[in-house]
């Protein structure tokens, strides 16, 4: 089978590690980048690090509006769709590169098959759930992570190939954890004791294009003592330039560039509590068992609340600053299956 995937940001890169590792063992698989995300610790680092194979075509849209960023790469993933007639188009997640590649293929009546399907955050507002709903009501394979995942599914009417294969974010960890203790230095490079400092990324538009939001969140950190460490995302360090805000005065904060995914994993599963508004690392917080706080109104990862594995705060100043010092005893289930969702997308496609 020849099958043509589409990928763009960075979450995208990681997802699709270990599924292309396992689809290339029998199938052929041409990897269209979008450009979406294009900086070297934004994308390349990602390919390398992880053994991605190199995209076949690079798109090169970059940033711009959502209708301006969504309508490029649609106008190029189109020509390479007609040119390469695959039997089904791949995309993961909910960025505006999965919208594109889904919107072209089913127009073209190529089947789409949609990675993490499913999830709903129920809020409009937020780009990514515009983005999840659109692909996934035209896409032929919905393949969830969870089983709410499934349940949304059911709730809007869409039962046809929908598969629970448990989450490949999961794969991608238990794949790279122990590579990421061999070879990352960036406890001892950033001067870190394991379990002594926090974690932070922030990077939603939810946030960080709401610049009360990110005064809140500030004001947290700045009552949060503990040694806090955050690789920043380029959109939240443009938006901070440009509100002004300054970070520097904020104590024990240390702000680095982000980082490539095997120090992103040391910096994690060695924290003592990581506060985040990103989907991946509330669940590779989860994985790894280390407290989350989460910094939105709504997730759509709403089996790691319970038991306060993950505290859902919103930017509420004092929300935030109670949740990070709580002290929290959460009991970790396998609700994200057993690390093999790779070898169960590709199964699901070729039994049709
Ligand atoms: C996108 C996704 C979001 C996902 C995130 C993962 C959409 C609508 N949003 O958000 O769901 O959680 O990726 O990280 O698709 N920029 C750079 N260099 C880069 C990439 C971005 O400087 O390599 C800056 C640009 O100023 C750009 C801004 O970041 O305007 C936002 O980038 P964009 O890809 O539009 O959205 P993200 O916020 O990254
Ligand atoms: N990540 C990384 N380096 C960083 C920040 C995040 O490698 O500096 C990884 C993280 O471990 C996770 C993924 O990027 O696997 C999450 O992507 P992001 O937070 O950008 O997007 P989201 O998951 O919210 O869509």
């Amino acid at each position: 089978m020849k099958i043509v995937t589409v990928l763009g940001a960075r979450p995208q890169f990681i997802k699709a590690a270990p599924v292309s590792r396992v689809l290339r063992e029998k199938h052929t698989e041409i990897i269209i980048h979008t450009g979406q995300h294009y900086d070297a610790n934004m994308s390349d680092i990602f390919f390398e690090e992880l053994n991605i194979p190199k995209p076949d075509y690079y798109l090169g849209v970059g940033s711009g509006s959502h209708g301006k960023q969504t309508g490029e790469m649609m106008i190029k993933i189109e020509e390479i769709v007609l040119k390469e007639q695959p039997d089904y188009v791949l995309v993961y997640g909910d960025t505006n590169s999965t919208l594109a590649g889904a919107l072209v293929a089913a127009k073209l009546h190529i089947p789409v098959i949609h990675v993490e399907a499913g999830l709903r955050s129920f809020n409009k507002k937020m780009p990514e759930e515009i983005n999840r709903i659109m692909t996934d009501h035209v896409s032929e394979f919905l393949l969830c992570p969870t089983d709410t995942a499934v349940k949304n599914l059911k709730n809007e009417n869409i039962t046809h190939n929908v598969i629970n294969i448990g989450d490949v974010m999961y794969d991608a960890v238990l794949y790279n954890q122990e590579l990421a203790t061999q070879k990352s230095t960036i406890l001892s490079e950033l001067g870190l004791v394991e379990k002594t400092y926090h974690l932070i990324t922030i990077h939603r538009a939810e946030n960080t294009d709401d610049i009360q939001k990110m005064q809140n969140i500030l004001a947290a950190f700045s009552q949060i003592e503990d040694m806090k460490i955050w690789p920043i995302h380029p959109r939240t360090k443009h938006k901070l330039e440009t509100y002004g805000l300054d970070i520097n005065a904020i104590p024990n904060l240390k702000v680095v560039d982000p980082v490539g995914y095997l120090d992103m994993l040391m910096l994690e599963s060695h924290a003592k509590k990581i506060i985040t508004d990103s989907g991946g690392v509330q669940k590779e917080a989860y994985f790894m068992k280390v407290p989350c706080v989460t910094v939105r109104e709504q997730t759509e990862w709403v089996e790691t609340l319970e038991t306060e594995a993950n505290i859902l705060v919103g930017t509420d100043v004092e929300k935030i600053v109670t949740a990070v010092k709580k002290e929290v005893c959460p009991v970790y289930e396998d609700v994200f299956g057993d690390g093999k969702a790779a070898e169960k997308i590709v199964e699901a496609i070729e039994r049709t």
